[in-house]
């Protein structure tokens, strides 16, 4: 049965900004730093060329509507940027809870960068998987006189009013993670966050590649199920789009279920059990869109007396996730998990580039992309391919784990 499940509903404006832009990719040493000087684009100057020609190997192509746009791909292991404006910014920022792995990280992520030693004053609320409170922290954030908001929206809709709120306040707000969808775009200043829809085809095109390696399984039905997030979250819609998209286009892929686990671990492991009694031994793959909901699908099927893997001919379930967070990648390494596809959740500071950006009155793209890799340990595909671009999967080892930072 497919059902909704549980959970809710059933301008590269080139040369004006491309400093700002040589600025947030942030490539090059010298950056402020807790430590350090506070940047400016002027002593960066000489950095600007050694970033742009290594900025142009990310640049990518977006589909907009028949239109392509270029697109710039944030490198996400900079250096966060100090202040110095002779008073501390204030910064209100609305966290979507503690859900995940992936949010405790992004929260900590904040609040390493955003510190009174680099010239904030950090104002954290926590939403607590709840819509409401984090347009109540809005308009909280409005009455403080905050200097900047930062938003990771829960879902896309429903954010007009607070964001005019503060745009009549005259208070920018930066989107991150997640996207808005709002009637009028200039009710935020800048979005950067993950292409969730891409990190969906990466999955979904490692599938096709390891399967075509299993001969045994050529013109086999293969019987998927969805564990799908928040339902209207970016991260949700995306990814569950692709794996849709990628069912259409294998005649002997079959979607036998899509159900909500809101990305936590205990319901992940719920709609797997419920899944199991439906369709038992015709689910050969789960694709799960978190790894807190894995690591409940990995129990649910431990519990069945069903083992995960890759060998599927002998009855095993090959399980996708998302995220590649530290457990989720020694799980990927033991073989529980097949693919891991990453999803960045350590933006602050990239954050603290755009402010910077911002505060010298610099344009930026609306829309910035987070570069994110992919993981696996069977080794059997070496890359995949999404739209006509040549994407590496990561053969992992137990090093790459212990240097993992979430
Ligand atoms: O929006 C990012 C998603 O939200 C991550 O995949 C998930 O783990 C988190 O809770």
């Amino acid at each position: 049965m497919l059902s909704a499940g549980s959970c809710g509903r059933k301008r590269l404006i080139l040369p004006a900004f491309l400093a700002a832009v040589l600025l947030l990719s942030g490539c090059g040493k010298g950056s402020g730093g807790a430590d350090g000087p506070p940047d400016t684009l002027q002593d960066r100057g000489e950095e600007t060329t050694e970033l742009s020609s290594s900025l142009s190997g990310s640049g990518k192509e977006e589909e907009t509507g028949g239109k392509e746009k270029p697109r710039t791909d944030f490198h996400m292991n900079e250096e966060p940027i100090a202040v110095n404006r002779g008073e501390q910014l204030t910064i209100g920022f609305s966290q979507i809870g503690a859900e995940s792995d992936w949010r405790l990280a992004s929260s900590a992520s904040m609040e390493q960068v955003f510190t009174s030693d680099n010239g904030y004053n950090l104002i954290f609320s926590d939403a607590q998987q709840k819509q409401e409170n984090q347009i109540k922290a809005i308009r909280e954030f409005i009455g403080q006189d905050v200097d900047y908001i930062i938003l990771d929206p829960m879902t896309e809709y429903g954010w007009d009013s607070s964001l005019q709120e503060a745009r009549d306040a005259g208070i920018p707000v930066i989107i991150v993670d997640r996207e808005v969808k709002v009637e009028d775009e200039d009710l935020y200043a800048v979005w950067a966050g993950s292409d969730f829809r891409l990190e969906g085809d990466r999955a979904c095109a490692w599938l096709e590649a390891y399967l075509e390696t299993l001969p045994a399984m050529k013109d086999q039905k293969i019987g998927i199920v969805d564990v799908q997030g928040t339902l209207d979250a970016s991260a949700q819609i995306g990814r569950s789009e692709a794996v849709r998209e990628a069912v259409k286009k294998h005649e002997n892929w079959e979607l036998l279920d899509v159900e909500c686990g809101d990305f936590v671990q205990a319901k992940g492991r719920e709609v797997m059990e419920q899944m199991l009694r439906d369709y038992g031994s015709r689910i050969n793959v789960v694709y799960c869109e978190n790894d807190n909901m894995a690591y409940g699908v990995l129990e649910a099927l431990e519990n069945a007396g069903m083992k995960a893997g890759g060998d599927l001919a002998s009855g095993e379930v090959l399980v996708i996730s998302f995220d590649a967070a530290r457990q989720g990648l020694e799980k990927t390494l033991q073989g529980e998990i097949a693919v891991d596809t990453e999803c960045n959740p350590l933006y602050g500071p990239i954050l603290s580039r755009i402010i910077m950006a911002l505060e010298q009155g610099d344009e930026l793209p609306k829309r910035n992309y987070f570069e994110e890799k992919q993981f696996s340990s069977l080794g059997t595909v070496t890359e995949t391919t999404v739209n006509g671009s040549a994407y590496p999967v990561v053969l992992l080892t137990e090093e790459l784990i212990q240097n993992r930072e979430y």
